[in-house]
Order: structure tokens, then C-alpha cells, then sequence
């Protein structure tokens, strides 16, 4: 009786051993399945859309299958030797042991060389992609500044290369298809991490220092994004997007930011809501050529990165919104600005066209935190302002208008 206890446990453990590698097996294949769907799996970094995000994923086949090669020959090798050497039901104490191998010097040496060798090849073919990226980010076509705010992202663009940026966007980057882009990207307060995984890896963007990476969409389009560095209460709702548009339809809309902001009309809604904008929110947000005289950082110091205060397009520390419906989404990139448009036209054209989502942008400016929480501090993110309904509707009648 007593000899037969120990060989049902082995076939139990056998059993559960088995339901778990089928289950493991079957997650994976799941799992597979869902990241090579691109469209209802925007981060993806294994459907790559840019020159950069290609390189990289040109090295991710290979080094998987030399892992995926080492895995069969360990783990199969553990098994083999599990099934081989286990204990047997008539096996006596200190009788019949394998032969000892430990302190043999000539299999430590090739145990430790043969993963230091093929370790050091997979770093030569990496270091060599590192070197090649570097290389696209210094012989950009063109570049743009991106600012890291908790939370949301801001992109600066100088177009005719004073040192000053002319046109301050934020959340949506738009650049022209089938052009490097290199983006310079730093932060105005913590930590954060800017990854548009379709087009390239992830960057951190450290305070005080620049990293520089190169962008090249393929095609127009939508390539999504997420700040990927914990940076505060509101990291999760810190999203952003870059929009490349044909070259045509990439100066159309450079040609808009250029622009003044549009006036709304006297005696309309918009136009009341343009002075309770003035009043209300101009001390955070900007409206180009509206001067609110160098608004301050976390530090509470004029920003000298913005101009100060004798220029026109300081934003500071929450984005610019001269021509907010010209993107698809507000609040770092959370909340859509149009109910409805034609997805594909919207998606590669300079301007979305649409109905404008005036119950989004009312939810948002009847209780901002409580949509996106602010600081612990209440010094970073968007207040709770306290608005009338009748402020409200005469806010949205005047955003609505900034396209
Ligand atoms: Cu910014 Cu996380």
C-alpha cells in the first residue's frame, strides 16, 4: 500500500502540470492573436508603421527566436533530466546517484561562455540599431519641441527657425508623412515618458535635459501614444497622438496655426464667452496674441523657455488653445472634441470636420477634476472653476469656434 501513494501524487502532479502548460499555451496564442490586430490595438509594438519602429522591430524576430532556441534546450533539458534521474519507488538512500559533475571546470567554462557569446552578438546588432536611430534623430528634415506637463503634452514649433516658437499646439503632434521628424523633448515639471509605439520606442522627458528622437510616419494617419513614465495622479489620462498629413495638407495646417485665432461675432454667445474666457481662464490658457504676460511654471517664475513676458505665445502650464478644434481630442488627449465625423476624412485632413462635441467640452468645464484628477496639491491640473450653466454654454459657443 504504501508504495503506491507516492506514484498517484507524481501522476496528480503530472495532471496539473499539464492543464497549466495548456493554459499558458492557449493565453499565449489569445494574446498573439489580439497584438497583431493593429486597429483594436493602437499601442502596438509589434505592427510597426515608421522607419525607426521597423528598425526595431527587425530586431526583435531574431533575438526571439535565439531566446525561443535557448528556452526548448534548457527547458527540454531540465525535463529530460527530471523524467530520467527522478526517484524511483525501489530507489535506496546514497545508492545508485548519478555521477557528480560539480566543480568540473570545463563545463563551467562553456556554460559561461556560450550565453556570454551569444549575448554579446544580439548586443553588437543592438548597439548598431542604437547607433542607427541616433543617427536618423540627428539628420532630421525638421524638428519639433515637445514639452511633458502633468498631464498632457505640448509641441512647439519654430517655422521660421528665430529660436522662438510660432506655432504651441498640444496633445496632437502633426507632422507630414514620409518626413524624419525630430522631436526635442523635455519637461516643465516631473518625469514623463513620451512613446508613440507604432513609429519608435519610448523616451523619457527629464527636467532640465533634452532628448532627441526621429519620427517617420509611413503614411497619414493617426498613430496613438501614451505617457509611459508615472508621473502623478493623472499618468493614465496623459495620452497624446501624432497626425501626419500629406505635405499639402501638412502646410494647410501650419498655414492655420499660423493664423490669428477667429473672432467670434458681437453679440453672439461666443462673444460673451470670449470675455469670460479672458477672465476666467487667460491666466492659464493661452490665446495666441492675447497677453497674459509670461505665465508662470510649477516654480511660480515666468518661464523664460516661453519668451517671458514680451512674448506673444506663452502658455505655460496648460496648452494653447488658439486653434483647439483643429485636433480630434482635449485634456491629454481623453475626450473627444466632435461627436461625429467622417473617421477616415478626419483622420488625414488638416482640419477634423464634424458636429463639435459641445457636451464633452460642457461635462469637462462643469467638474474638470472630477473627470481628471488634479494634484494632490491642487496646483497641477485643471480647477473646478465653479461655472454657471449659462458661463458654460457661452465657454463651449466660444471654444467651439477656435478652430
Ligand atoms: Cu506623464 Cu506619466
Amino acid at each position: 500500500m504504501a508504495s503506491t501513494t507516492p506514484d498517484r501524487s507524481h501522476t496528480r502532479g503530472y495532471v496539473i502540470a499539464g492543464v497549466l502548460t495548456a493554459l499558458m499555451v492557449v493565453g499565449t496564442l489569445l494574446l498573439l492573436r489580439n497584438i497583431t490586430d493593429v486597429a483594436g490595438h493602437p499601442l502596438n509594438t509589434l505592427r510597426p508603421l515608421g522607419d525607426q519602429a521597423r528598425k526595431i522591430d527587425d530586431l526583435v524576430v531574431p533575438v526571439f527566436a535565439v531566446a525561443g532556441i535557448v528556452f526548448v534546450l534548457v527547458e527540454g533539458g531540465v525535463i529530460f533530466l527530471i523524467a530520467r534521474f527522478r526517484r524511483r519507488s525501489d530507489d535506496a538512500d546514497g545508492e545508485g546517484d548519478p555521477v557528480q559533475i560539480h566543480g568540473n571546470s570545463s563545463l563551467e567554462w562553456a556554460w559561461t561562455a556560450v550565453p556570454a557569446l551569444i549575448l554579446a552578438v544580439i548586443a553588437a546588432f543592438n548597439v548598431a540599431a542604437i547607433w542607427d536611430l541616433e543617427g536618423d534623430a540627428q539628420n532630421a528634415e525638421m524638428n519639433v519641441e515637445v514639452v511633458g506637463q502633468q498631464w498632457w503634452w505640448e509641441f512647439r514649433y519654430d517655422t521660421n527657425e528665430d529660436g522662438k516658437p510660432d506655432v504651441i499646439t498640444a496633445n496632437q503632434l502633426v507632422i507630414p508623412a514620409d518626413t524624419t521628424v525630430g522631436v526635442n523633448i523635455r519637461s516643465n515639471d516631473v518625469i514623463h515618458s513620451f512613446w508613440i509605439p507604432t513609429l519608435n520606442g519610448k523616451r523619457d522627458a527629464v527636467p532640465g535635459r533634452v532628448h532627441k528622437i526621429a519620427l517617420h510616419a509611413d503614411k497619414p494617419g493617426i498613430y496613438e501614444g501614451q505617457c509611459t513614465e508615472y508621473c502623478g495622479l493623472s499618468h493614465g489620462y496623459m495620452r497624446m497622438q501624432v497626425k501626419a498629413l500629406t505635405k499639402a495638407d501638412y502646410e494647410k495646417w501650419l498655414d492655420n496655426q499660423l493664423d490669428g485665432p477667429v473672432e467670434p461675432k458681437a453679440d453672439t454667445p461666443a462673444a460673451e464667452g470670449k470675455a469670460i474666457f479672458n477672465t476666467k481662464c487667460a491666466s492659464c490658457h493661452q490665446i495666441d496674441g492675447y497677453d497674459t504676460s509670461g505665465a508662470p511654471t510649477a516654480s511660480g517664475e515666468p518661464d523664460p523657455e516661453y519668451g517671458g513676458a514680451d512674448h506673444p505665445l506663452v502658455s505655460g502650464n496648460a496648452p494653447n488653445l488658439t486653434h483647439l478644434m483643429s485636433r480630434d481630442h482635449f485634456a491629454g488627449g481623453m475626450f473627444p472634441l466632435y461627436d461625429s465625423y467622417d473617421e477616415g476624412a478626419a483622420r488625414t485632413s488638416a482640419m477634423p470636420s464634424g458636429d463639435p462635441s459641445q457636451g464633452e467640452l460642457g461635462d469637462w468645464l462643469r467638474d474638470p477634476p472630477g473627470k481628471k484628477p488634479m494634484a494632490s496639491d491642487r496646483a497641477r491640473g485643471m480647477p473646478n472653476l465653479n461655472l454657471s450653466e449659462d458661463e458654460i454654454d457661452k465657454l463651449v459657443a466660444y471654444l467651439t469656434t477656435l478652430k
